[in-house]
């Protein structure tokens, strides 16, 4: 289990136009892990991350799961297979509330005199269930999510994760937005998460919580993975230099 590749790319890269913002990169995510990615702003994480959610269709390369191919371009088949995203910019629908976001592209119907309608009442229930067992408070959960905090928000898209019993979560910078009570409480999800067995990866710039929090720490530079140590064998200098650098401490 330990060494078990639950995600790997092999080659994978995306072009937009002439640029390249991510340049054929190798990597395998350790399954029951938390991965840090980290890199400079443009070096290429979130494109990568959305080629394995499926947002993006990759120019060339793969991404496996569990040794098989990732359906690709197909954001909902991915979430069918349990890789839930959290978005730095694009994950709840604003205009839509809480239930309908947890439940988006797989509501619940029921049958009325013969008719197929949405149970709206289940999906309230069952997102108020989810909100309560992770201690999140959120003044109404039938407002639009546009009205809600930064940080609830958040904790409404790892809700989402949770309930779908998701075996992989990628999270775009988490906690960027969020007040220090919030981040903590993000933090705990996360460790929460990995001790029920789930996969995180994680894109953060914040240096002491990635190595407060993961296990491996995975290095972008200009579209590049320069590098991907375990925690326990690197040091925020190392890490700090292959960032600025693109090249590890020698
Ligand atoms: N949809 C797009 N169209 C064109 N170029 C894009 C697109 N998305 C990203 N890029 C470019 O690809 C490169 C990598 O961007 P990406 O968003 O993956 O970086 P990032 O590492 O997530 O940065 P940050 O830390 O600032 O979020 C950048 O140069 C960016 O301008
Ligand atoms: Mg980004």
């Amino acid at each position: 289990m330990d060494d078990k590749a639950i995600i790997a790319t092999k080659e994978l890269t995306k072009r937009f136009g002439g640029l390249t913002a991510v340049d054929a990169v190798d990597l395998d995510i350790q399954e029951g892990k938390i991965t840090a990615i980290v890199g400079g702003n443009g070096a290429g994480k979130s494109t990568f991350i959305k080629m394995i959610s499926g947002v993006y269709q990759p120019t060339s390369g793969q991404v496996f799961y569990d040794g098989k191919p990732l359906p690709v371009g197909d954001p909902l088949a991915v979430r069918n297979l349990g890789i839930e995203t959290i978005y730095q910019d694009l994950s709840l629908i604003e205009l839509l509330d809480v239930p309908d976001n947890i439940f988006l592209g797989r509501e619940k119907y029921r049958k009325m005199m013969g008719f197929r309608i949405l149970d709206k009442e289940f999906m309230l229930q069952e997102s108020r269930r989810i909100m309560d067992e992770l201690k999140i408070r959120i003044p109404s959960l039938s407002l639009s999510t546009g009205s809600l905090s930064g940080g609830q928000r958040q904790a409404v898209s790892i809700g989402r994760a949770i309930y779908w019993n998701a075996k992989v979560i990628i999270m775009d910078e988490p906690t960027a937005a969020l007040g220090i009570q919030e981040k903590s409480k993000v933090k705990e999800l996360i460790l929460d998460l990995k001790s029920q067995g789930v996969t995180i990866i994680v894109i953060s710039h914040e240096m002491s919580d990635v190595f407060e929090i993961c296990d491996n720490i995975v290095v972008f530079f200009q579209g590049q993975c320069v590098g991907n140590k375990e925690k326990e064998k690197t040091t925020i200098d190392e890490i700090a230099k292959l960032i600025i650098t693109g090249q590890g401490l020698n």
